[in-house]
């Protein structure tokens, strides 16, 4: 009997319950053959949770949260809500979520799918092959740094003012996240601030250097961040792990993802440290925002969710074999040609929704027969 893990569901805005939905039905499918013993806990965020319960996610949620292996998120945010108050709107949801759980540590791979190599905005010999992880760290910087806030001057003039700190504890801590994963990659990791002009760069720099002795077998480099983005562009394989802030992988990372062709296939999974009795908080969350222009329409692409579903089998759920399956039921489904718009292309055939998470189960049961 496979061991019983809980998993709390936001599905949130827009595209987001639709992409869940084909989550769900993979998870269904794995609880049906005895793969895995998943409880699943529904709760809404964002804007939905605004809309049921007046805040974008209640204390119930978060500490749901906290207890649950990890949490499986959609998206937030839509137009609807965008007069609303910073501290009131869908995406404060979202950073009151990362912060009470402490997750730290954002991981964002930037991945090429052969068969989705022109979908690219670049040439296909620069990013053949291209396998990035942008390491983010997400609890601190300029989005959490005090004071903020929009002031009055006594000259008449308004003043917005935001923050960029961080402690030497918070850089090694996601800097060691991101050490030990460049070890089990390419034993590349460049540490990317701007400690040309910041200070809070400055010690970046330093602290991430005081690591390396650490990690003998992985090479540590440091860019500034601008230099990082043009070298994204110009020749992104040089490049295996980059650690950096909050504010600078809020940009690289969507710089990053348009690499791949596509923000519609990107997962991500956002961690915190792991507990004396081994519980680690965990969520993961589709790169791509809520789409409001095509939600309730069947033509939302659900790979982000559902690679982001892998990632939280081999992370939080201890089932790295069926992610790894399911990673290759994805690309097996883009290789025959089944695309959703956002990827389509010519002599493809244009799918929905559901129909690309049907597709996905069907590859799965074949590899998961070809194992057995
Ligand atoms: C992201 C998003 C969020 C961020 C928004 C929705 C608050 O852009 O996850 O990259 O800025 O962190
Ligand atoms: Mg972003």
């Amino acid at each position: 009997m496979a061991i019983e893990k809980n998993i709390l569901i936001t599905a949130g805005d827009g595209i987001g319950p639709e992409v869940m939905n084909e989550v769900q039905k993979i998870i269904s499918f794995l609880n049906h053959e005895g793969l895995a013993n998943f409880h699943v806990t529904e709760r809404p965020i964002g804007g939905a949770s605004l809309d049921a319960h007046g805040v974008p996610v209640t204390d119930e949620t978060l500490e749901l949260g906290k207890s649950s292996d990890c949490v499986l998120l959609g998206a937030v945010g839509g137009t609807q809500w965008d007069h609303i108050d910073f501290a009131l709107r869908p995406e404060a949801g979202l950073l009151k979520t990362r912060k009470e759980l402490d997750l730290f540590a954002n991981l964002r791979p930037a991945l090429v799918f052969d068969a989705l190599i022109d979908a690219s905005t670049l040439k296909p010999e620069i990013i053949r092959g291209l396998d990035i992880l942008i390491v983010r760290e997400l609890t601190g910087g300029v989005y959490f740094g005090e004071p903020r806030g929009i002031f009055d001057l006594p000259n008449g003039e308004r003043q917005g003012v935001n923050t960029q700190v961080y402690t030497t504890s918070e850089i090694h801590r996601v800097a060691r996240v991101a050490f030990e994963l460049a070890q089990k990659r390419g034993q590349k990791l460049c540490s990317c601030e701007k400690a040309n002009v910041m200070e809070s760069g400055k010690l970046w720099r330093e602290e991430v250097s005081k690591l390396a002795s650490d990690y003998p077998d992985v090479s540590l480099s440091h860019m500034y961040a601008d230099n990082c983005a043009m070298q994204l562009l110009k020749n992104p394989r040089q490049f295996d792990v980059i650690v950096t802030d909050n504010l600078f992988g809020d940009i690289l990372s969507d710089e990053a993802s348009m690499l791949t062709g596509s923000l519609g296939m990107l997962p991500s999974a956002s961690l915190g440290a792991r507990d004396a009795n081994g519980h680690q908080n965990a969520l993961y969350e589709p790169v791509h925002g809520s789409a409001p222009d095509i939600a309730g329409q069947n033509k939302a692409n659900p790979m982000a969710a559902i690679l982001s579903f892998a990632m939280a089998l081999r992370f939080s759920l201890d089932l790295p074999v069926i992610a790894d399956h399911i990673e290759a039921a994805a690309r097996a489904v883009l290789d025959q040609g089944l695309r959703t718009g956002d990827i389509m292309a010519e002599g493809c055939t244009q799918i929905g929704t559901s129909q690309m998470g049907d597709a996905v189960i069907d590859e799965l049961k074949i590899k998961l027969m070809k194992a057995a």
